[in-house]
């Protein structure tokens, strides 16, 4: 494989590169879907009829992010960018485990649990001090704060750029994502055929509709840094 510090390293992550840092997944055997009813804390009919109940639940993952840090895998794709002119970092987690490690170019694809947003304008986000949104905090617009989170049922409106990062990547690498979450699943197909492709998960991901992967089953804490010694190895011989 030809790497230059120019090469465009592109990494797509899901829950299970937080894992490691004692985060649940979502639909692992003990993962958070299974303790909650996601009509009731994460969609907008939800917010609705069931405000309090969504704010206690985003007030948990928060007040539980805050105990959290990041892992030898946030790390070791934070590293890259010592490297190489180009990484991107796109994510479906809403942690900020990867700002915390040291990346600096990062797509949250589902939102950020460490803002709030106004109901009225998706874009429209203020920061959240600690882990707690009172009940009835307005925006500056005037509407009742929610979680700056994307709901399902919800457009997700970083995927433009989240494709137009994916068409350019050189090396596309994959952590911790069952990618039956849609559209974020469907970067995989914006990937340019000659670029190589790693997905790095311990599971069973359905890689059936997809083109040469390389699939490394380990934990992204294990794998993740394996992974970029090899990608530095094959910098310093190509250089
Ligand atoms: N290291 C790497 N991968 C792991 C680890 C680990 N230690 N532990 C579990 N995994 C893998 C699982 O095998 C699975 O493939 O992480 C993946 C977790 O899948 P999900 O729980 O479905 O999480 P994710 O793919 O991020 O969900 C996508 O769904 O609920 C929505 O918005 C939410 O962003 C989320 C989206």
């Amino acid at each position: 494989m030809k790497l230059t510090a120019q090469s465009r390293i592109v990494v797509f992550t899901g829950a299970g590169v937080s894992a490691d840092s004692g985060i649940s997944t979502f639909r692992d055997s003990d993962g958070l879907w299974c303790n909650h009813r996601i009509e009731e804390v994460c969609t907008a009919e939800a917010m609705v009829y069931n405000r309090k109940g969504v704010i206690d639940f985003y007030n948990e993952r928060r007040r539980e992010l805050l105990t959290k840090e990041p892992n030898p895998a946030h790390l070791a794709i934070a590293k890259l960018e010592q490297y190489f002119d180009q990484v991107q970092v796109i994510t479906q987690n809403v942690d900020d485990l990867h700002e915390r490690a040291g990346s600096t170019h990062i797509t949250h694809l589902h939102g950020e649990l460490r803002k709030l947003r106004s109901s009225r304008d998706e874009s429209a986000t203020v920061p959240i001090e600690g882990w707690r949104q009172d009940y009835d905090t307005r925006h500056p617009d005037g509407s009742l704060l929610r979680p700056f989170i994307v709901f399902f049922g919800e457009g997700v409106p970083m995927l433009e750029q989240a494709i137009r990062i994916t068409e350019q990547a050189d090396i596309f690498i994959v952590v911790g994502t069952s990618l039956k979450v849609y559209p974020a699943a469907s970067l995989l197909q914006y990937v340019r055929p000659e670029a190589q492709v790693f997905l790095v998960d311990p599971g069973n991901p359905d890689l059936s509709a997809s083109r040469n992967i390389v699939f490394i089953k380990k934990r992204a804490a294990i794998g993740v840094p394996e992974l970029v010694d090899q990608l530095l190895d094959a910098l310093k011989t190509t250089d």
